[in-house]
């Protein structure tokens, strides 16, 4: 299976502070992949770098064979990537509908077809498109954070956390959807601290720690991993 994203030796500073020390990782097409770590690990920093709203100080990042670092953010969604953000930024004072408008701006085709396919993924967003976003509940933002990152029609959708600070029910109707999305063919790239659910959600993972990768595996492998399960799964077993 082709690589959609390679990121190669990547390293982003802020000031003097280093905080992805020359990570490597390959995200496959048609695969979801998590990275998981502790807070502070350098994860957002790596999605935003993708993306170019952080410069790298070095390494590369290849979307489809061709190098998009060093691109500006704007060019970089345009080749289909796209970074649902920490914290569900959405317009609070536009509708749902105006939000999904918004994600597809770089467009000028007709936008009814995928309006009416985010409206599919989510009948919650349907019932509710007059409504002004800022009013809806945490869960319903997140959705429409997700739909409206749809709008941009990408290959590669990166997730910042969507499951942060929602009830369990709702995280998983989250994951149910990143299931979906992926089957629908699009290529995931998934930051989270809920670990369990996002390693068995994912083909693939990467453990960061301070900065730097420490593990790999299939999901499978990293939720049966022992330093794993210590870590970030709340299952250490006792020592014999
Ligand atoms: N704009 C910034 N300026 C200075 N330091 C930053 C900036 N953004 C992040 N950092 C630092 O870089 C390191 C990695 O942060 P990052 O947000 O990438 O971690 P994270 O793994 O996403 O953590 P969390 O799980 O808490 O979201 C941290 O030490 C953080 O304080
Ligand atoms: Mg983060």
């Amino acid at each position: 299976m082709s690589n959609i994203l390679e990121v190669k030796n990547l390293c982003v500073s802020y000031g003097g502070i280093k905080a992805v020390k020359n990570i490597s990782f390959e995200v496959p097409k048609g695969e979801v992949v998590t990275l998981i770590g502790a807070n502070g690990a350098g994860k957002s920093s790596t999605l935003r770098s993708i993306v170019g709203l952080v410069k790298p100080s070095a390494g590369k990042i290849l979307m489809n064979g061709k190098e998009i670092s060093g691109k500006s953010t704007e060019q970089i969604v345009a080749q289909g990537i796209t970074l649902v953000p920490e914290g569900r930024r959405v317009f609070a004072d536009l509708t749902v509908l105006e939000n999904l408008k918004i994600g597809a701006y770089m467009r000028k085709d007709n936008l009814e077809d995928d309006i009416n396919w985010c409206y599919d993924l989510f009948p919650r967003l349907k019932e509710r498109h007059w409504q002004l976003a800022g009013t809806l509940s945490g869960g319903e933002q997140q959705m429409l954070a997700i739909a409206r990152a749809l709008m941009s029609r990408p290959e590669v959708i990166m997730m910042d956390e969507p499951s942060l600070g929602l009830a369990p029910i709702v995280v998983q109707g989250v994951f149910d959807i990143i299931r979906e999305i992926n089957k629908q063919g699009k290529t995931i790239l998934l930051v989270e601290q809920n670990a369990n659910m996002a390693l068995h959600a994912a083909h693939h993972g990467y453990v960061m720690e301070v900065g730097s990768i420490t593990l790999s595996g299939t999901g499978q492998e990293l939720a049966e991993n022992e330093s794993v399960k210590a870590a970030y799964l709340g299952k250490a077993r006792n020592k014999k």
